[in-house]
């Protein structure tokens, strides 16, 4: 595998591998010297020109416990700011002879067009509307710690379906690895044909959601949204809010951040047990390890000391 642009290019046995990964690399977080060499000598470009929290801050510390040299370019405060093109930006970058460059772009396709200007794996962190598999990948890799197994559970994803890269790229993971998945929300934000060229279900009310093993709720995309696709947030929540009167005992809730507190989720089921919220943040520092693990290593990288063995005390990483 030389890049990671969507989880429509995956398998299920590719998608398999890279959580087994996952699972090894966890143990290392639980070590004191929590990094290992394999990365050592290479370079890890991170650039990212939409907002980010978690996606730019475990890609960054992922590609640093690999001992990678990691640089990370926003586009506030970088030369994007003074109209430099995507592609002059990816020419610049890429005389620094990064083995990966990460990238997070408004634009739906833009990591397929990186990928043809560089010799780096690319990693897409997020196109538009389009999708952001590593999100998709955390996502399975937390189910799979509650679950021994995701075949016929039924997953809901609740939301803006229309511009939410995560749901397209969920969907798509979810079903690959055996899942049911119905999409739901407004029939403003539920496009038509998504059920066929996703391979789900499509829901315009919550009605039969009490079904749901698991129940994923989406952020409102305002940032995407050229009209108003809904008539309120108050009027968004009210049909589509899951709160405790919604949320079963036994049913476990995702979301991937950052949540609109009060809109698609009310704070009690935000904070409750059943909340895995925390836990797929946690999830993806150990995923993006393995994406970054099995794109590079071995193409060329210290690979001789196998995660499974501890480091010895006093030898830097
Ligand atoms: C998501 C994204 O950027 O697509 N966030 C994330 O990566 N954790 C979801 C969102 O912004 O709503």
């Amino acid at each position: 595998m030389q890049h990671l642009l969507g989880i429509e290019d995956l398998d299920r046995e590719q998608i398999e591998r890279i959580l087994a990964r996952a699972e090894g690399l966890a143990e290392v977080g639980r070590r004191d010297i929590k990094k290992v060499p394999t990365l050592r000598g290479r370079t890890v470009v991170n650039l990212f020109l939409e907002p980010s929290t978690r996606t730019l801050s475990s890609f960054e510390l992922a590609a640093k416990r690999l001992s990678a040299d990691v640089v990370s370019i926003k586009a506030q405060g970088s030369s994007v700011e003074k109209g430099e093109s995507l592609k002059d930006t990816v020419a610049t970058l890429t005389a620094y002879d990064p083995a990966a460059i990460v990238i997070r772009s408004a634009q739906a396709g833009a990591s397929r067009l990186v990928a043809q200007w560089t010799d780096a794996s690319v990693i897409n962190a997020g196109d538009g509307k389009h999708e952001h598999p590593s999100q998709a990948l955390l996502d399975v890799y937390t189910l799979r710690r509650h679950f021994d197994s995701l075949d016929g559970r039924k997953i809901w994803i609740v939301g803006d379906v229309a511009h939410s890269r995560v749901a397209r790229s969920c969907a798509l993971a979810f079903g690959k690895v055996g899942a049911e998945v119905t999409l739901c929300g407004p029939p403003t934000l539920l496009p038509r044909e998504i059920d066929r060229a996703l391979g789900c279900e499509t829901a315009d009310s919550l009605e039969g959601i009490e079904q749901a093993d698991v129940i994923y709720a989406l952020r409102m995309q305002k940032e995407r949204m050229s009209q108003s696709l809904i008539p309120s947030l108050r009027e968004y929540a009210a049909e589509y809010q899951i709160d405790s009167r919604r949320l079963l005992p036994r049913q476990l809730l995702m979301h991937p951040g950052p949540v609109n507190r009060g809109v698609e989720l009310s704070s009690e089921v935000i904070d409750s047990p059943q909340s895995l919220i925390t836990e797929q943040v946690e999830s993806g520092l150990f995923v993006r390890m393995a994406i970054l693990y099995e794109l590079l290593a071995g193409k060329g990288s210290d690979d001789s000391e196998p995660v499974s063995e501890p480091p010895r005390i006093g030898q830097p990483a």
